[in-house]
């Protein structure tokens, strides 16, 4: 490509990975006091998959990262930044999980580091992405959600066990002079004055490991519930009304919108809100629970692989997590349809 030619950045292929093993609301039931009426009336979710004990996140982010790169029809070798968002990192802190993965997919000498942004981390990554590829400084961008929450989860808490699950997403962003194939917008934010809604204590500087961290399980994700429910639905329609809006797009002209998979009272709220028809919203919280990273990745492979999601169709993806953390992106899908 010369040096004046645009440069745009195109989402090419997406994979995923889901553990075998599943834990349903029955299992919780016998674990801690709650019911599968409960949980299926506040959230929506009937089931979530476990990775193996000895299945790091790198293990699922890597399988999901050799479909996509399979899918985006493209070999290992031309990739040339892989990043990884993850709050469940196979070490706090090095090696960083990309870095882990690189090595799983063999892909050696090529810059890899991970970003923490909670539930938005994809789609932090995706404006990422867009400015190493626009910049021309990348050609062909991994990108990888990938979490093991299971393994940050106090499974006597019946507030947070009940919510979250192990998977992993991935997706090949590329350099492209086609302009119809490129991202329309991205906009990420953040705002750490509520850090304390979503908090993992320890390890860090502030906790290193002790005895105490292990007595009084700081090292367990704690949440404020309901707090976080309010300023969710109240921050993702506010962020999709403004992507569309800046970009002259009404809601019911997006094929697939793909909200974070926190919660389906939250995903109804925003979709009713947006107006959306049901059709237009993906939910796969049900059958995953709450992937955190990992969540809209996985949520699309769904759909490609069901055959919804097609060459060219725009997707709108909105999410919203620990931080706290948003983002939405505004995006055509480059790939191949799984015909
Ligand atoms: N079973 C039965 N009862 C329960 C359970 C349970 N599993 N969990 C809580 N309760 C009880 C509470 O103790 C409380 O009882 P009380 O009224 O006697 O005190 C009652 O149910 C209501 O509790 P709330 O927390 O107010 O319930 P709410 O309707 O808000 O639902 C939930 C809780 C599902 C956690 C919801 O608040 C939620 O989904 N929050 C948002 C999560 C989110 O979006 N996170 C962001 C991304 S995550 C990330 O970034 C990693």
């Amino acid at each position: 490509m010369s040096q004046h030619t645009p440069v745009y950045a195109s989402f090419r292929s997406i994979g995923a990975y889901v553990p075998e093993k599943i834990l349903t609301n029955a299992d919780l039931e016998k674990m801690v006091d709650t019911t599968d009426e409960w949980i299926l009336k506040r959230t929506g979710i009937k089931e979530r998959h476990i990775a193996e004990e000895n299945e790091a996140t790198s293990d699922m982010g890597a399988k999901a990262a050799a479909v996509a790169i399979e899918r985006a029809g493209i070999s290992a070798e031309v990739i040339d930044l892989v990043l990884c968002a993850t709050v469940t990192p196979d070490y706090f802190n090095m090696p960083s999980t990309a870095c882990v993965i690189s090595d799983k997919l063999g892909i050696h000498n090529v810059q890899a580091f991970d970003i923490s942004a909670a539930c938005s981390g994809f789609v932090y990554l995706l404006s990422l992405a867009k400015a190493f590829i626009e910049s021309g400084m990348k050609q062909h961008v991994l990108i990888i959600g990938a979490e093991k929450f299971s393994s940050i989860v106090d499974y006597q808490d019946r507030s947070t066990c009940i919510l979250f699950g192990d998977g992993a997403g991935a997706a090949v962003i590329s350099a492209t002079s086609v302009a119809s194939e490129g991202f329309i917008d991205v906009h990420a934010s953040a705002d750490g004055s509520y850090a304390d809604f979503l908090v993992t204590p320890a390890p860090g500087s502030i906790n290193p490991v002790s005895q105490k961290v292990i007595d009084e399980g700081l090292n367990f994700v704690q949440m404020k519930g309901n707090e976080t429910f309010k300023l969710a639905v109240k921050t993702l329609t506010k962020d999709v009304k403004e992507i569309l809006q800046k970009n002259d797009i009404k809601s019911e002209d997006i094929p697939h919108f793909v909200p974070h998979q926190a919660n389906y009272r939250i995903i109804k709220a925003v979709g009713d809100a947006l107006k959306m028809r049901e059709e237009q919203v993906v939910v796969t919280v049900g059958k995953y629970g709450n992937t955190s990273a990992a969540s809209i990745p996985m949520a699309l492979n769904d759909i490609w692989e069901s055959g919804r999601l097609q060459q060219g169709e725009l997707m709108l993806l909105d999410t919203f997590g620990g931080g706290l953390t948003w983002a939405s992106a505004l995006l055509p899908f480059a790939g191949k349809s799984n015909a």
